[in-house]
């Protein structure tokens, strides 16, 4: 096989399932921002995703809607970048079935997400959160993207896509699909619950007071830091002393990704200082950060076709990207199609 070289491209994508978290915003859509300019990026709001659970059809529409709005106000600028919702692209969905055909019950078996969701109910969730991450993979190779901004909790579905790529590249004999390179980088990529510093802060967590979300206003986001759980000691004197304190480490790490800073330089700054003096501290920065951005997004979201338009014209944009790809993956499979 000989080596193709591949256009560096961005693509990554957040679930209309929930309204928006600080964990979605520095794990993710920050970034998605700062890759802005340097290679072509293409980001999605995958409702295909979120329907893999249950969704209020209404309640949907509204929360894609949400997730654009929060890609725009955070900075996201759809003459820079593709801006999108993915079933309005069906090359998703096709490709995703290709890759159904690819990806074996086995790796499936193995991704550690689907365990976690699925728990002790493996048997009544949907077929469409099991086979997932072969949408995933779909996602992302319709581009051949080359570089996926994604949370930790996404790692191993990236590297899933590389199998499902490399396994395609064999099987048909040709170097067509890139091996997708994940990008975790930086301090907030597992920004931790609010109430228990051991488990992932998430859209769909049972209490409200366990997250920020992205539309909290500063009360709500100074209640919320105040009654985050800690532990009875000051801030330490080295990140080391940060070790077994998952929910002082959390807040640590929220302050320097908020603050473009690493947790090294927070340390140095706070060592000594008790949660009476760090957390009003941390709140404040919170606020200062995201209120302009939950103003834009009350701003954009009494004015939805404004956001439709932008979505409708990323969604030509992205079809236009995806379309040959998709035609070629098509033709290397066999798979016959008029002519035209
Ligand atoms: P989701 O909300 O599951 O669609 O996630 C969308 C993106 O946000 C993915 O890249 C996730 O890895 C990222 N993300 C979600 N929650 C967190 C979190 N608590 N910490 C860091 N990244 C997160
Ligand atoms: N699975 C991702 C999540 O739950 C969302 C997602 C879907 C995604 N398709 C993607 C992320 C493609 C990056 C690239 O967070």
């Amino acid at each position: 096989m000989t080596e193709t070289t591949f256009t560096p491209r961005v693509f990554s994508g957040i679930k209309p399932s929930g309204g928006l978290t600080l964990g979605n915003y520095l794990g993710a859509i920050k970034r998605f921002v700062g890759m802005q300019g340097a290679m072509e990026t293409i980001y999605c709001v995958v409702d295909l995703h979120a329907i893999t659970v249950w969704q209020d059809p209404a309640e949907l529409r509204n929360m894609t809607r949400e997730v654009a709005a929060g890609y725009l106000a955070s900075g996201l600028d759809p003459d820079k970048s593709i801006l999108f919702n993915q079933s309005a692209v069906p090359a998703h969905a096709e490709l995703g079935w290709i890759f159904n055909c690819v990806a074996r019950v086995g790796w499936m078996n193995r991704m550690t997400q689907f365990k976690d969701k699925a728990g002790s109910n493996a048997e009544k969730v949907s077929l469409g959160l099991y086979a997932y991450p072969s949408l995933m993979a779909a996602d992302i190779l319709l581009y051949h993207a080359t570089h996926v901004p994604v949370g930790d909790d996404q790692k191993q579905h990236v590297e899933l896509t590389r199998d499902i790529a490399a396994k395609f590249n064999h099987d048909f004999k040709r170097d067509f699909f890139p091996l997708t390179e994940p990008v975790i980088e930086g301090p907030a990529m597992r920004i931790m619950n609010l109430r228990d510093g051991t488990k992932k802060m998430s859209k769909s967590g049972e209490s409200d007071m366990e997250r920020i979300n992205m539309t909290d206003d500063a009360d709500k986001i100074a209640k919320k830091f105040k009654k985050a759980k800690t532990d009875p000691e000051p801030l330490p004197e080295t990140l080391e002393g940060l070790k077994d304190r998952p929910e002082a480490r959390n807040l640590v790490e929220i302050y320097a990704a908020l603050n473009d800073q690493t947790s090294e330089a927070v340390i140095t700054e706070y060592a000594g200082a008790g949660w009476g003096k760090f957390k009003p501290t941390l709140a404040d920065l919170a606020v200062e950060k995201l209120s302009p951005i939950s103003a834009e997004m009350a701003r954009l979201m009494d004015d939805p076709a404004e956001i439709d338009a932008i979505l409708a014209k990323g969604a030509e944009k992205a079809r236009a990207v995806a379309e040959p790809i998709l035609k070629d993956t098509y033709e290397i499979v066999g798979l016959l199609r008029p002519a035209g």
